[in-house]
């Protein structure tokens, strides 16, 4: 089957879908028509994409066992006519439940066929030096594992002479879905004295968590919880502090080191 077009579409506050999504890409080996990142508030507010007669890769990280509210809000709003799409996961080496399934019927409900999935691991964004998680993940091996699935789904769509012939790919979940997991709101980030002011973590922030005024304080009520500001730090003067957020860091750290590996869903 020929596809007129190839899109990316993400929500990737520590970059770990993003990477895995591109690299997915450079196994299919299409030219990609358009990337659309939904990870800045901005981008969320501007019109959702109508995708016609093309193939589109979707990704988003676990929170929970589910989807991000801000993801799947998102991408609920997504129209689609004669396409195919892969749902794309990244997960922190605990376990990714129901998201997968979620993205799928979510994808479904706005039209898409399903062809292909996956759940990957990424280094989960609770992670630091003191509590490691899934640390450098996704590294070369997942890369590899990224590219192969690409060059599947190149294969599957050049065997495909109908869209109508296809059944939605089954992914693991249940329905009814897990309960997302509620932290409340609570303030979990230090400041240290280190900081320069150059406001990389306000640009960071996919929720506008961050006074632009003042680096310092963060609105807990608005604030996911993604680390995305940690990570950006250049300084590393924005630390987690005790708080819940560190105490399950640690237990993460402590529970979840066995390595697990990606898992494609693949039909037939
Ligand atoms: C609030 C929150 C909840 C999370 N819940 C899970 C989870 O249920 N299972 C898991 O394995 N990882 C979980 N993670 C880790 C992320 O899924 C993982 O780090 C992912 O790679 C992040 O994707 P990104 O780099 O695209 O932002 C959670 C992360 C956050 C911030
Ligand atoms: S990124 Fe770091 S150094 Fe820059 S304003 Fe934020 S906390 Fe300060
Ligand atoms: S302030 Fe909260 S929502 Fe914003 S980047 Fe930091 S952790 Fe994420």
């Amino acid at each position: 089957m020929h596809f007129e077009h190839t899109h990316l579409l993400y929500f990737s506050p520590t970059a770990t879908t993003k990477i895995i999504l591109n690299q997915i890409a450079k196994g299919i080996g299409k030219h990609i028509s358009s990337v659309t990142d939904i990870t800045k508030p901005d981008i969320r507010h501007l019109p959702t994409p109508e995708f016609k007669n093309s193939l589109v890769l979707i990704g988003a990280p676990v929170y929970g066992g589910r989807l991000p509210k801000e993801a799947a809000d998102y991408i609920k709003t997504i129209k689609a006519k004669d396409c195919l799409a892969v749902p794309v996961v990244l997960y922190g080496n605990r376990e990714f439940e129901d998201a997968l399934l979620e993205l799928k019927n979510i994808l479904m409900d706005c039209g898409f066929v399903p062809l292909a999935a996956g759940a990957f691991i990424g280094e989960h964004s609770f992670s630091s030096r003191d509590f490691p998680i899934a640390l450098n993940r996704p590294d070369r091996q997942d890369l590899e594992t990224a590219l192969l699935f690409g060059e599947k789904i190149a294969g599957l769509v050049s065997q495909t002479s109908n869209l109508s012939d296809i059944a939605p790919v089954d992914v693991p979940g249940n329905f009814p879905y897990k309960k997302g997991t509620a932290f409340g709101s609570f303030s979990f980030i230090d400041v240290k004295d280190a900081c320069d002011d150059c406001g990389i973590c306000i640009t960071a922030c996919p929720k506008n968590a961050i006074d632009p005024d003042d680096h310092w304080a963060t609105r807990d009520e608005t604030c996911i919880y993604c680390c995305a500001c940690i990570k950006a730090c250049p300084l590393n003067a924005r630390i987690m502090k005790d708080s819940p957020i560190r105490d399950k860091a640690k237990w993460l750290s402590e529970n979840c080191a066995l390595r697990k590996e990606p898992q494609m869903f693949l039909p037939g």
